[in-house]
């Protein structure tokens, strides 16, 4: 936690499961945003706005806020549901861990429950 003020920011941990990298990312603050700040994440970033895609990671644990509308082109309802989101448009609101997107016929693959019923799943 830091103060400013009499603002305080809680900050959370980020870490890549992949890589094993972690990072600080603060409650008000884009994800994709803290990974670039402490230099280059386990992905590429291209609009920042929510329109490319290309920061697509799949959330393994942890509450994020979706702030920005996350184009329907870019991730689809079967990808929400299997936790997968652009960290250009999510806020954390506790630690998290992420994992790079595999395809989504992979994510039906490793989870099986996703191809029989469609439903969403908890993380
Ligand atoms: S950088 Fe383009 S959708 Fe996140």
């Amino acid at each position: 936690m830091i103060f400013l003020g009499d603002m305080t920011l809680l900050k959370y941990d980020i870490t890549v499961e992949d890589t094993g990298e972690t990072f600080v990312c603060h409650e008000n603050e884009f994800i994709l945003n803290a990974m670039l700040r402490r230099g280059n994440g386990p992905i590429s970033h291209g609009c920042c706005g929510g329109g490319c895609g290309v920061c697509k990671m799949r959330i393994v644990s942890g509450l994020v806020f979706i702030e920005k509308r996350m184009s329907a082109e870019h991730i689809t309802r079967e990808e929400r549901e299997n936790g997968i989101a652009l960290l250009c448009c999510v806020k954390p609101r506790s630690d998290i861990v992420l994992t790079r997107v595999t395809t989504t016929h992979e994510l039906q693959r490793a989870n099986p429950l996703t191809a029989i019923n469609g439903g969403a799943l908890k993380l």
